[in-house]
């Protein structure tokens, strides 16, 4: 295995990653900074599921609420986690939506038609009291100490700590009581999984990976009894309760950073090591925390049931699969796993009033690899060859001129689906200036006519931004609108102008 860059570091209020952290957390950064950057939108039911590249419910409100009014069809064929369709139906304006990766459907229509808090909550005591006991037993010492988090030094144990109220405390363990935690026992998940992963230096995947790389037998043995749990439920309930088990995974890893000499660089260098998280990629770090597997399943779906209070009765959206049927019965959303290339031929010409869209920016984020464990657990299986991106993955074939020639193909059917002088707004950036071209040509291979665009200032500190080879310090908002209309375009223009660093004009970085 090798070893994570260092600029992934990041520390964040241990096992509770969150999105605002992983967007946002900078090395050094300081708390208030993090806050003063960090979008209310990444928060509540926004923030359980570290989806990759997620965009924060204000920027699309933002967009909603600009360009479209109530009842308007608002379409999406890059869906992602789903959660502008969420500003959608909140706003009351019906959504289409389109996306190639199962866990995103699921997300979706999680945040459409959550279970109530009560539901919820009743599941997850039910799962409480029956896996406790059993989960208890693997991370238990003969001093009858629970084990809640485990450190490693590659494949041995160096420290052990339980939780005492608030606070870790540190084991005394001797080393032959280690070695018997060491050496647990080989287990085989009975759940159905699949899991396929390619040789991606990048994400630091290999094609010969297997699953209990990644995991320890112990920490596979509570994700199969949580998945049997989990049978037991139905509907929105068992939805929940799989996405929590998915955005639990990470952490129950051993792929979680250990922190230590945090404030070397401001030489107040400290001599604890803090549990970190684990970021993006699939990196087993040499020093890693193994996280008690049952309490990470339990903070996620706590900071759910947080979210579901917080939230209160909620109206659930109609969704649908059938195109017909959105638009003859006024469903509220038409929702369909697939690539988007096929799924807009269902679409009659000038049936949607605004696209708002956030398409894969070139090779910043490889979607499906990188949600291989997510969707590998959930018994997921991708269509890879459908996917817009370029990945470093050479068996994937996925570069440049696919990548260009795809987004395009997409962008000439979404503007046969808009109405004329509608807006399709583009949220872009990209870690080369090349993967711009598709952009560069939308005005020549479709009619669309560029109207301006704005930066999304929250997103310059990411750590996914990488602006070495041309890329754009934070992702911008493009806005271009179908037909070459003079008035319409200046009567957008001045709908926008007011917000800060509007232009008419591309980034000069970015621009032919
Ligand atoms: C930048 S992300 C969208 C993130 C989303 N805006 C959010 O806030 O969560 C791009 C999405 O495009 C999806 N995608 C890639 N190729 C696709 C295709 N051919 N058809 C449909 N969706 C695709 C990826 O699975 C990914 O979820």
């Amino acid at each position: 295995m090798r070893y994570a860059p260092t600029e992934y570091y990041e520390n964040t209020d241990e096992e509770m990653i969150s999105q605002e952290a992983f967007e946002f957390s900078v090395r050094e950064d300081s708390p208030e900074r993090l806050s003063a950057r960090s979008p209310e939108g990444y928060k509540g039911l926004a923030g359980f599921h570290k989806y990759w590249g997620k965009k924060p419910t204000e920027a699309w409100r933002l967009l909603i609420e600009r360009l479209t009014k109530p009842e308007d069809i608002v379409l999406d064929p890059f869906l992602g986690s789903g959660l502008v369709a969420k500003e959608c139906t909140d706003l009351n304006r019906r959504f289409i939506g389109f996306d190639i990766n199962p866990i995103c459907l699921e997300l979706t229509e999680l945040y459409l038609s959550p279970p109530t808090h009560r539901e919820l909550k009743s599941a997850l005591q039910s799962l409480h009291k029956n896996l406790f006991p059993k989960v208890n037993s693997l991370y238990r010492l003969s001093t009858g100490d629970v084990a809640t988090h485990i450190l490693w030094e590659d494949s041995t144990i160096v420290k052990v700590w339980k939780k005492s109220g608030r606070c870790r405390v540190e084991l005394i363990v001797d080393r032959d009581e280690l070695r018997t935690f060491e050496d647990a026992h080989k287990y085989t998940p009975h759940n159905e999984s699949n899991f396929r992963f390619f040789e991606n230096s990048r994400i630091n995947s290999k094609s010969n990976m297997e699953i209990d790389q990644l995991f320890t037998p112990r920490a596979l043995e509570v994700i199969d009894r949580i998945l049997d749990e989990i049978t037991k439920t139905t509907g929105n309930t068992r939805r929940a309760l799989r996405l929590i088990l998915s955005a639990g995974l990470g952490q129950m890893s051993c792929m979680v950073f250990a922190v230590s000499k945090r404030g070397k660089a401001r030489g107040i260098e400290s001599k604890s090591i803090e549990v970190g998280s684990w970021v993006i990629g699939y990196w087993r770090p040499m020093q890693h925390f193994e996280v008690n597997a049952l309490n990470c399943f339990e903070n996620k779906a706590n900071k759910l049931l947080k979210a579901l209070n917080d939230l209160g009765p909620s109206r659930k959206a109609s969704i649908t699969a059938d195109a017909s049927v959105f638009f003859q019965n006024g469903k509220d959303c038409f929702l369909v796993l697939g690539d988007s290339e096929k799924l807009l031929q269902k679409l009659p010409a000038e049936s949607v009033n605004v696209i708002l869209t956030d398409p894969p920016h070139g090779d910043r984020i490889p979607y499906l690899e990188l949600s291989e464990m997510w969707n590998g657990f959930l018994g997921y299986e991708s269509d890879l060859s459908g996917e817009l991106v370029i990945s470093n993955a050479k068996t994937r074939n996925k570069d440049h001129i696919t990548y260009t020639q795809k987004l395009l193909r997409i962008f000439s059917d979404c503007n046969r689906v808009l109405k004329n002088d509608g807006v399709i707004a583009i949220m872009f950036n990209a870690r080369s200036t090349d993967h711009w071209e598709s952009l560069h040509q939308l005005e020549t291979e479709t009619s669309f006519s560029f109207v301006g665009c704005y930066p999304m200032q929250y997103s310059a500190g990411s750590v996914v931004q990488d602006n070495r080879a041309g890329g754009l310090k934070s992702d911008y908002v493009l806005l271009y609108t179908k037909g070459l209309n003079s008035n319409n375009i200046q009567a957008i223009s001045d709908h926008f102008k007011d917000l800060p660093s509007w232009s008419r004009a591309l980034p000069a970085r970015v621009s032919k």
